[in-house]
């Protein structure tokens, strides 16, 4: 699910070309490498990047650095983890002192690691996606917030 490193010079400057023709207002690109943003940068403008991030998969951190630099918008996807959904005891641990859900935590985690993160958390679920709304509002203490760095740091990732 990473990217693969490579040019996208190609595809890319087709899409440039119906940008230049008013046929698409913005471009993101996902999946991708800082190199491969900076290929794109020299070829038009891009304002968002959707990768792999949650906060057990942790090795965009200093992208999400840079695009918030660059006033870049970044779309984690798998925020919950995807097709295996986050599995933690430090999870449970956090969201059970603050009287949340683990994944509730996990997405107020994303939304306070970075102001450029904007969330795509998918559910076939109303009662899921209610609760997931709810994280907007969930302020993680500081002390939450370190134990929740520990997770990306530790060997399972995220496993129990
Ligand atoms: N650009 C790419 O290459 C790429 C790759 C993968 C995904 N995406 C996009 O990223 C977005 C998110 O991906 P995703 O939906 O696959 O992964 P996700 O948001 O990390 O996880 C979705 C999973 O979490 C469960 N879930 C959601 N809310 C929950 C809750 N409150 N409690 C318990 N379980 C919950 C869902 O089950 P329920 O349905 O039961 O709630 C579903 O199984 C989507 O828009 C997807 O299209 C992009």
């Amino acid at each position: 699910m990473g990217p693969s490193e490579g040019s996208i010079e190609e595809p890319l400057a087709v899409l440039a070309e119906l940008k230049r023709h008013g046929l698409i207002r913005h471009l993101g690109l996902s999946n991708i490498s800082p190199e491969q943003l900076a290929e794109a940068q020299s070829i038009t403008e891009i304002v968002c990047v959707q990768n792999l991030y949650n906060v057990a998969h942790r090795s965009d951190d200093g992208f999400i650095d840079d695009l918030a630099r660059q006033g870049i918008a970044y779309v984690p996807f798998f925020p919950l983890g995807g097709f295996s959904p986050l599995q933690s005891s430090t999870l449970d641990a956090v969201a059970a002192s603050l009287a949340a859900t683990p994944m509730q935590v996990a997405l107020a985690w994303l939304l306070q690691r970075s102001s450029n993160i904007l969330l795509i958390p998918g559910t076939a679920s109303l009662e899921h996606l209610r609760e997931n709304l709810k994280a907007a509002r969930l302020q993680l203490p500081s002390e939450a917030i370190a134990d929740l760095d520990s997770i990306g740091r530790s060997p399972g990732q995220g496993e129990r």
